[in-house]
């Protein structure tokens, strides 16, 4: 079954300077390459979702600046619906990146056009209302993210909240989440936990939403739900060039597969969309940049077979 995929969320162009090392607080480094890459987590989860193979509808804002007239390309050009994506007055939102040879790097987003995404229209209601799956993240206002998610739930679509980046998050949202996506540091800073073992993380945030994915970079994943479904997934063995958008590949092919298994609603339709999820977020992970790292479908089930394979 092909899945159709909506995504409410920003779309940044990322400015990206690769470096030996990061810098610290206060310290300026020499940096090697620099280049420009359409990003944001909400175009990079619905590009991933498009080419991981669902229909999918972008819902946005970009800035009536060249930056925007780039951005809303990247997204057709990927073959991402973009009928959703509004051009408004003003600067597009950008993402200053610093990529270290270790594959780390720090983020820092000036949200620009997404600040204005904080009403959602009735366009944009049907769009919700006729995909299997809703990708948030939390990079445009948090009013638009609740919104989306009550609509979705009034129509049947399921929710899948990437809660980053990570903040803490209201009840009225929390409730509407059908399934919770974070990385350690997210789940913590969600949960109000601080603590280094994934169980405890998933124990506190299953106090809030039904069903949570645990990130786990080089580690994997881990999941858990509130019927006692407990699964750990170990990551592809890759060599790392860039992180970015890693996360951004695993949100949106989980959703696509999820959605393509029905729901998920079995111990090997969840294993199977973890380790494809997996497999995406390592084979992003080999590549450098945000949107122009995002695995096709193809590449996802190579790494997938390569890995997981005759594993029960
Ligand atoms: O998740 C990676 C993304 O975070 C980048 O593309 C950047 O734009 C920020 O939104």
């Amino acid at each position: 079954m092909s899945a159709r995929v909506a995504v409410v969320g920003s779309s940044n162009l990322d400015l990206v300077v690769t470096a030996s090392r990061l810098p610290r607080p206060g310290e300026t480094v020499l940096g090697e390459n620099f280049r420009t890459v359409p990003g944001g987590k909400g175009a990079n989860q619905a590009v991933a979702a498009a080419r991981a193979g669902a229909a999918c509808d972008f819902v946005g804002a970009v800035g009536d600046d060249e930056f925007g007239t780039q951005m809303r390309a990247s997204l057709a050009g990927a073959g991402v619906d973009v009928r959703g994506l509004r051009t408004v007055a003003g600067p597009s939102g950008i993402a200053l990146i610093a990529v270290d040879r270790d594959a780390e790097n720090f983020i820092v987003v000036a949200p620009g056009a997404n600040g204005t995404l904080t009403e959602l229209d009735a366009d944009n209601r049907a769009t919700i209302a006729a995909a299997d799956v809703l990708l948030l993240q939390l990079e445009v206002p948090l009013a638009a993210v609740v919104r989306a998610a009550d609509w979705a739930r009034a129509e049947g679509t399921t929710v899948v909240l990437n809660a980053a980046p990570a903040a803490i998050l209201p009840t009225e949202l929390l409730d509407l989440v059908d399934v919770l996506v974070v990385n350690e540091h997210e789940a913590a800073v969600v949960a109000g936990v601080f603590s280094d073992d994934p169980s405890v993380l998933l124990d506190a945030l299953l106090e809030l939403v039904p069903r949570v994915v645990l990130t786990r970079g080089a580690r994997g994943a881990a999941y858990a739900d509130r019927r006692g479904l407990r699964l750990a997934v170990p990551a592809p063995r890759i060599d790392a060039v860039d992180t970015t958008a890693a996360g951004d590949a695993f949100t949106g092919a989980l959703a696509v597969g999820w959605a393509e298994r029905g729901g998920a609603t079995t111990e090997d339709t969840v294993m199977a969309s973890l380790r494809w999820a997996c497999a995406a977020g390592a084979a992003c992970a080999q590549r450098p940049g945000a949107s122009t790292a995002l695995p096709e479908r193809s590449a996802i089930d190579a790494l997938y077979d390569a890995t997981y394979r005759g594993t029960p």
